[in-house]
């Protein structure tokens, strides 16, 4: 694993449940673990069950009883160690955005296609697919409980920058994070809901804002707290949207709105998705992950209304090696379905899923939504997923 803060103890503690939990074709050995300072990885690997630590990701790549490699730094790194590790033949877990631009997404979806035919498999990290009720609302919509959909309505709202001396750390800044609210967690609204119609945006009209410029250095990088002998801490430009809002179509014909924001006082991770069809509704809310609210147009009229469908019954997906029925499960449980899926797409030789390619149908989509900004919201459609293998 490369990167062990927020994603990096997310992934490890699944990469340390998951065959606990499930029975899997193989084990997960947790082997090494990189970053760049040598005191906190050596503490991250004592934490979070890791063997042996580096701060060279290349060593990852060198050593031969390594199998898997999975990412977990910004963005601007994924590229690199991507490419490196599937030329070295080695499966690649990525989180997500795949990439900071779509000619890297496109490159890393071409190596993923090359490396392919050799047996070697390659993922990105959109977790909330594996969240079950996520995962049953696709089943709903495939089963055609829904009908015919007519409307996606997303939002994904956060609100840790409201205040403006909040410092500009790497998710401010575009060459380290590719785009901002847009890309951090509109990405995961546009996959999930793509994933769950089975429809892809096919065009997009878009505003985007950044409503604080400018922001105080954080402590590390300018060697300052965030005032010094009543001066103020140097500032840098923020280089990313603070929020992302946009229309679009999808290529089944529905119409969808997306909202993504980090200005939503009071909104700390409020992911909540609605899909209307022609003969029913339902609802998904992250903060309320193990519920869906369903709206059966079929039912007679005096029983329509909305109810609330508890994800937690062994039928479930994911669920029947959990808990008994209404023992909730909760945010870190994706990431364990995920590990889940992906060793067993490895070691039985399949695909898992969503693939790179998967990932640069997003990343396109991220960039539609950009240029549309720029445009004053002109209509944009999103340019065609053709690798540069395909080509
Ligand atoms: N799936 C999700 O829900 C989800 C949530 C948050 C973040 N993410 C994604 O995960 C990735 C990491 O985000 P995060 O929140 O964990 O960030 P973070 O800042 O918490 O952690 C980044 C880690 O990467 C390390 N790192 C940075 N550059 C490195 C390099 N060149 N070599 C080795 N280590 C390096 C840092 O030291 C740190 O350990 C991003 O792509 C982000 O978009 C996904």
């Amino acid at each position: 694993m490369v990167g062990y803060a927020f994603m990096g103890a997310a992934h490890s503690q699944a990469w340390r449940t998951v065959n606990r939990v499930y029975d899997l074709p193989a084990r997960a050995r947790m082997a090494l673990i990189c970053g760049r300072d040598t005191a906190k990885v050596a503490d991250a690997a004592d934490r979070l069950g890791w063997d042996a630590h580096t701060t060279d990701w290349r060593d990852l790549i060198n050593r031969d009883d390594i199998d898997v490699v999975d990412i977990c730094t910004p963005g601007d790194s994924h590229a690199e160690i991507a490419l490196a590790a599937l030329a070295a033949g080695k499966h690649v877990l990525c989180e997500k955005p795949l990439a900071n631009t779509v000619a890297e997404a496109r490159a890393m979806t071409a190596a993923a296609d090359v490396a392919r035919a050799t047996g070697v498999r390659s993922m990105c990290g959109f977790n909330y697919r594996r969240v079950p009720a996520v995962t049953m609302m696709r089943q709903m919509v495939a089963d055609g409980r829904l009908g015919v959909i007519r409307h996606v309505r997303a939002v994904y709202l956060q609100d840790w920058i409201v205040d403006p001396q909040f410092p500009l750390v790497w998710r401010l800044q575009k060459d380290r994070a590719g785009s901002g609210a847009l890309g951090d967690i509109g990405a995961h609204i546009i996959d999930l809901t793509q994933f769950v119609t089975g429809q892809r945006i096919s065009g997009v009209s878009a505003v985007t804002e950044t409503f604080v410029k400018e922001r105080p250095l954080p402590a590390e990088s300018s060697g300052l707290a965030a005032s010094v002998d009543g001066h103020a801490a140097p500032t840098g430009p923020v280089t990313v949207d603070d929020a992302a809002v946009f229309v679009a179509r999808l290529d089944g014909g529905a119409l969808a709105t997306y909202e993504a924001s980090r200005f939503a006082t009071g909104r700390k991770n409020a992911l909540r998705v609605e899909i209307n069809g022609s003969l029913g509704t339902v609802v998904f809310d992250l903060e309320r992950l193990n519920e869906l609210e369903f709206y059966d147009a079929t039912r007679p009229a005096v029983e329509q209304g909305f109810n609330r469908i508890l994800v937690t019954e062994g039928e479930h997906p994911y669920m029947s090696a959990w808990w008994p029925p209404g023992h909730i499960i909760g945010y870190e449980h994706s990431f364990t379905h995920e590990m889940r899926d992906f060793i067993e797409a490895v070691a039985n030789g399949v695909d898992p899923t969503p693939s790179f390619a998967d990932a640069l149908q997003v990343q396109l989509v991220l960039d539609a939504v950009t240029r549309s900004a720029e445009l004053g919201s002109s209509w944009t459609e999103v340019a065609p997923a053709l690798t540069a293998a395909a080509v």
